[in-house]
C-alpha cells in the first residue's frame, strides 16, 4: 500500500471514529427516552448561538415554549452536551429551594492551582464551594450591607459630576452607568482609592481577550485534562494585575487600623474564621466577573425604559424627590426602603431585560421527581431558562409591555413563587443580591434626581441584544437625551 492509500484510510479512519462519537453523544436523550428536541449534527440545538445569529435567550425561549406543558422539562443539547432544560416552575422551586441538595453543583470550569482566581464562589463547585459560601454568608449578612451604603452613596456622587451641568446633550449611557459600577467595585471589592481606578477600569474590559469559544467548551466537557495542560479561563496579565492589587490592599489595610468598614476585602479579613489572601483575591475577582456586567446592563435597560414612558419616569423621579426631602437629602438605608415604587421598576426591569437569562445547575445526586416516572440522572446538565419564564404570557400578561405595577405586593402574591429569579435563589443564588440591588437604587436615586432622560436620534429602538455575550447586553451602547432639572 502506498502512503496515499495509507493517508486516506487513517483520515476516514479518524472521521468515521469522531462520527461515530458525535453520533452516540447526540443519542443520549433518545436512549434514556426522554422528550427532546432533535439534534443538528456537531451543534446539537444552539447553531445560531455558536454563529452569533441569535441570542442564547432566544434559543431557550423557543425550546420552552414549543415544549411548555408536554413534560416537567425536556432534553436539549448544547453542540454535543446534553442538559435538561426546566419547563415546570414546580420543579424550578424544587430544584432551587426544596431539594437544593441534589443541585449544589455548576459544573463550571475552574482551575485553582494554575489560575487561583478562578477559585471563586461562581465557579467553585463541591467541598470547596461549601466552606466558601460558609465564609461568604457571613460576609453579606444585611448588617455589612448596611455599612457599607455610605461609602455607596459617596461613590454615587460621581455620576452628577459625570452628567456635568449642561441643560441638554446626548449621552453614552452605557459608560455613565459602567463608569459608577466600575468605580463600586475597583472601591468595595479591591479596596482602590479613587485615582487608581482608570487602570482598573482597563482591565476590567480585557480579561477575556484571550476567550475562545471552542477552548472553553473543551475545558467544560473535559476539565480533568484542562487542568493537566493547564488551561486557563482569564488573560494572565489581567489577573495578575487583579491579584496584585487585592493583595496589596489587603496589606495595606493591615496598615491602617480602626478605619470605618467600607470593603468586601476587610469584611472578609475579620470573619470569624477568615480566608488567607490568595482566596480574598479570587473573591474579589469572582465578585467581578459576576456582578459587573448584570449591574451595567439593569441601570441601562432601567434608564432605557423610562426614556420611552415619561409618565412612569416622572412618577419614580417624583418619589425619589419627596423621599429625599423627608430624609434631609441623605441617601439612607430608611429612605432606599420607602422608594417602593422606584423598586417595582428595578423588578420589571430585572424581568424584562434579565441579565442571566438561564440558571445553570448539575445534579449532584439522581433525582426522582416527586410523583412521576422521570429521573434527572446523577450528572446531568440543568438549565432553569429564567428569561422564558419572565416572558411566558401564562405568568406575565402581554410580556412585552414594561410595566412596573406588575410587581406591586398584590400582583406579586398572585404568581407562583419560583416566577421571578433574576439573583436565582436558594443556596447557589447570588450571595450579593441585597448588595445589588442597593448599589443600583442608590445609582438610580442619583441618575433620576436631577435629569430627565429620553430617546433620541442614535436610541435602537426596539432593543437589540448582543448575540456574542451569554449574559444580556445591549447590541450597541445605549444612547439617550439627557436634559436637566432644576
Ligand atoms: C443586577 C445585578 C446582579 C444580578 C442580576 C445577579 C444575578 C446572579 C445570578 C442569576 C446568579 C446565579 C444564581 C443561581 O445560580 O441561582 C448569581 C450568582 C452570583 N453572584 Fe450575582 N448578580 C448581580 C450582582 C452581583 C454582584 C454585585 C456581586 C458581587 C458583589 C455578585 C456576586 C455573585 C456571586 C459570587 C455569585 C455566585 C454565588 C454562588 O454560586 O454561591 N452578583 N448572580
Amino acid at each position: 500500500m502506498d502512503l496515499l492509500h495509507r493517508v486516506l484510510l487513517t483520515a476516514l479512519g479518524a472521521f468515521s471514529v469522531f462520527y461515530a462519537l458525535v453520533k452516540i453523544s447526540l443519542g443520549y436523550w433518545k436512549r434514556r427516552g426522554i422528550l427532546h428536541e432533535k439534534p443538528k449534527f456537531l451543534w446539537g440545538n444552539i447553531k445560531g448561538v455558536v454563529n452569533g445569529k441569535r441570542h442564547v435567550q432566544d434559543a431557550l425561549n423557543d425550546i420552552y415554549a414549543g415544549y411548555k406543558g408536554r413534560a416537567p422539562f425536556v432534553g436539549f443539547y448544547a453542540c454535543l452536551k446534553p442538559f435538561i432544560l426546566v419547563l415546570d416552575l414546580k420543579l424550578v422551586h424544587q430544584i432551587v429551594f426544596t431539594d437544593a441538595g441534589h443541585f449544589t453543583s455548576r459544573g463550571l470550569y475552574s482551575n485553582p492551582s494554575g489560575e487561583p482566581l478562578s477559585a471563586n464562589l461562581l465557579q467553585l463547585d463541591g467541598h470547596k464551594w461549601r466552606a466558601l459560601h460558609a465564609k461568604s454568608a457571613e460576609v453579606f449578612t444585611p448588617a455589612n450591607v448596611h455599612k457599607l451604603l455610605a461609602r455607596l452613596t459617596q461613590i454615587s456622587a460621581r455620576i452628577q459630576s459625570d452628567l456635568g451641568r449642561e441643560s441638554l446633550q446626548t449621552r453614552n449611557i452605557s459608560e455613565l452607568v459602567s463608569a459608577y459600577s466600575v468605580d463600586v467595585m475597583a472601591s468595595m471589592a479591591f479596596g482602590l482609592a479613587g485615582q487608581d481606578h482608570e487602570e482598573f477600569a482597563k482591565w476590567t474590559r480585557n480579561y477575556w481577550a484571550d476567550f475562545k469559544l471552542w477552548r472553553a467548551y473543551l475545558a467544560l466537557e473535559f476539565p480533568l485534562i484542562a487542568r493537566l495542560l493547564q488551561y486557563k479561563s482569564y488573560a494572565e496579565p489581567a489577573t495578575a494585575y487583579f491579584q496584585k492589587v487585592a493583595l496589596s490592599q489587603l496589606q495595606a489595610q493591615r496598615r491602617r487600623d480602626r478605619q470605618p468598614l467600607q470593603t468586601f476585602l476587610q469584611l472578609y479579613s475579620n470573619a470569624d474564621q477568615p480566608l488567607d489572601d490568595v482566596e480574598i483575591a479570587a473573591q474579589s475577582f469572582g465578585f467581578l466577573l459576576a456582578g459587573l456586567a448584570p449591574l451595567n446592563a439593569s441601570l441601562g435597560f432601567c434608564l432605557y425604559e423610562l426614556a420611552r414612558q415619561p409618565e412612569l419616569q416622572e412618577r419614580t423621579r417624583r418619589e425619589i424627590k419627596r423621599t429625599l426631602e423627608q430624609h434631609g437629602g441623605q441617601v439612607t438605608a430608611e429612605c432606599l426602603r420607602e422608594l417602593r415604587y422606584t423598586k417595582q421598576v428595578l423588578n420589571e426591569t430585572l424581568r424584562l431585560h434579565t441579565p442571566y437569562p438561564f440558571l445553570v445547575r448539575r445534579a449532584t445526586k439522581e433525582f426522582e421527581l416527586p410523583g412521576s416516572v422521570f429521573v434527572i440522572a446523577r450528572g446531568n446538565g440543568v438549565l432553569i431558562p429564567t428569561a422564558a419564564i419572565h416572558r411566558d404570557p401564562e405568568i406575565y400578561e402581554d410580556p412585552e409591555r414594561f410595566d412596573p405595577d406588575r410587581f406591586e405586593e398584590e400582583a406579586k402574591r398572585s404568581r407562583p413563587p419560583a416566577a421571578f429569579l433574576p439573583f436565582g435563589d436558594g443556596l447557589r443564588g447570588c450571595i450579593a443580591a441585597r448588595f445589588a440591588e442597593q448599589q443600583l437604587l442608590v445609582g438610580l436615586v442619583e441618575l433620576l434626581k436631577g435629569h430627565r432622560y429620553a430617546p433620541c436620534a442614535e436610541t435602537t429602538i426596539p432593543m437589540e441584544y448582543d448575540n456574542r455575550r451569554l449574559l444580556l447586553a445591549p447590541k450597541s451602547d445605549i444612547k439617550l437625551n439627557v436634559e436637566r432639572i432644576d
